[in-house]
């Protein structure tokens, strides 16, 4: 089994499209260990996505990641990474096809509704940063 870190962004959550999400990891059959609201201040969003911090969108994108409470959480399934990230769909919602999330209810790149880890080890990053121990089954 592999876990991946899977977080409901502002729109996300503003939306009311975190039920949604979680709906279909639940029933894609992922087990949820891990669930938590959280408003992320500036620190940790800019560790979260360190690995953009030279990208020009940067600024925008720590201020749209703050702007507002994400649902945080970490599911496990066979391959948790790769069919969290199929399940998400393409960065540029007009690459990607319906039937994934982003597929489904979003134009924007930015906007993109959720995010999920795209690595093993950037999964496993971002569980510790997210996440205490106690706090995972
Ligand atoms: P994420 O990390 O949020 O799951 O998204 P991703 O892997 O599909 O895309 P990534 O390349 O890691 O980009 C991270 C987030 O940065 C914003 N972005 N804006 N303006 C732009 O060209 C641009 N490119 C990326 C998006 O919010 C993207 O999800
Ligand atoms: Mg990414």
């Amino acid at each position: 089994m592999e876990r991946t870190f899977i977080m409901v962004k502002p729109d996300g959550v503003e939306r009311r499209l975190a039920g949604e999400i979680i709906r279909r990891f639940e029933t894609r059959g992922f087990n949820l260990v891990g669930l938590k609201l959280v408003q992320p201040d500036r620190a940790l969003a800019e560790e979260h996505y360190a690995v953009h911090r030279e990208r020009p969108f940067f600024g925008e994108l720590v201020d749209f990641i703050t702007s507002g409470p994400v649902v945080a959480m970490v599911w496990e399934a066979n391959e948790a990474i790769k069919l969290g990230r199929s399940m998400i769909g393409a960065l540029k919602p007009w690459e990607g096809v319906p039937g994934t999330i982003r597929g489904d209810y979003t134009t924007e790149v930015q906007t993109n509704l959720v995010h999920g880890s795209d690595a093993p080890e950037t999964a496993e990053a971002e569980i510790a940063l997210w996440f205490k121990p106690t706090e995972l089954l």
